[in-house]
């Protein structure tokens, strides 16, 4: 075998909370994670060549992109010689939206390289791994449903959510992820999620105790025009009959969860008109 594929699926924030900022920069998070079904299609294969070639629909398949930051990482942290590599993404997740998108495939790349060269190693070393590219890799190594707290690297898995219908939809500007975390440290953050009822309603199946707790700080600290644009996102899913509407992330993009198929499906055409990067997907 010199080849795998692997899905690299996207996730949402049902929760967000910002803890604090900490010596090292990063800030202490806690974090409710969900992977839908959204996800880019990331293929590693080996080759004769030296070196990485990774391809990435228009974006960069340089240094800057955390697939190959995950391949270098995996031949450094392991000691398995550098292997020539190709590294092929079909991106459907919308790039800096909150979703992970980089990260998720960073995650495929780690675990594609585990199949190829290391079947050895346990998820748990994967993560390591992960956490050298970046906070939501190990998330990403993981998937389902957990609490990520710290950085985002200390998870804890919980019984999966309640399945939900979502309809993901980013509007057309991006978010600074940094500019956003300065903006939260220099503002006093008073309404948080409640974390601890969200763990509870998760642990309980209990989906409409599920819906009343998505809560994504990072919303309060937008600018104006952004923080329109996502609001009025929010409110047509909820007028078209979201349980729960929410930014995901640092943003800008904003979900939707329905309970019904049909309603989400009108949600998604309803808002495709609008924006075009409009997906409706459900938790994995
Ligand atoms: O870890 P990653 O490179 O994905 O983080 C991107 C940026 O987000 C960091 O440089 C930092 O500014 C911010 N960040 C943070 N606290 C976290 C995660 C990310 O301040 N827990």
């Amino acid at each position: 075998m010199n080849t795998v594929t692997l899905p690299a699926y996207a996730k949402l924030n049902l929760t967000l909370d910002i803890l604090g900022k900490r010596a090292d920069g990063y800030h202490e998070l806690a974090t409710v994670m969900q992977s839908v079904t959204l996800h880019d299609d990331v293929t590693v294969t080996l080759t004769e060549c030296s070196g990485i070639v990774c391809r990435c629909g228009t974006l960069p398949g340089d240094e800057s992109n955390l697939a190959v930051r995950a391949a270098k990482a995996f031949f450094a942290g392991t000691g398995i010689a550098p292997r020539g590599l190709a590294i092929d993404v079909e991106k459907r997740i919308p790039t800096q939206a909150g979703m992970a998108g980089g990260s998720a495939d960073a995650a495929a790349v780690l675990h594609a390289l585990r199949a190829l060269l290391a079947p050895g190693m346990t998820v748990q070393e994967l993560e390591t791994l992960g956490e050298q590219v970046g906070s939501d890799v190990p998330y990403c190594v993981r998937g389902g449903t957990a609490l990520a707290e710290g950085r985002g690297e200390k998870l804890t898995t919980l019984k999966a959510a309640p399945r939900f219908h979502v309809v993901v939809c980013k509007p057309d500007f991006s978010v600074s992820t940094p500019v956003l975390f300065r903006r939260s440290d220099a503002s006093e953050i008073t309404d948080r999620p409640d974390t601890a009822g969200m763990l509870d309603a998760i642990e309980a199946g209990d989906a409409p105790g599920v819906a009343a707790r998505v809560f994504n700080v990072f919303e309060a600290v937008l600018g104006q025009t952004e923080q329109e644009a996502v609001f009025s996102i929010k409110e047509t899913l909820l007028a078209l009959g979201a349980s729960a509407a929410a930014m995901t992330g640092s943003g800008p993009t904003v979900f939707g969860l329905f309970t019904g198929l049909h309603q989400a499906q009108l949600a998604y055409h309803h808002l495709k008109r609008s924006y075009q990067q409009t997906f409706l997907s459900e938790f994995v």
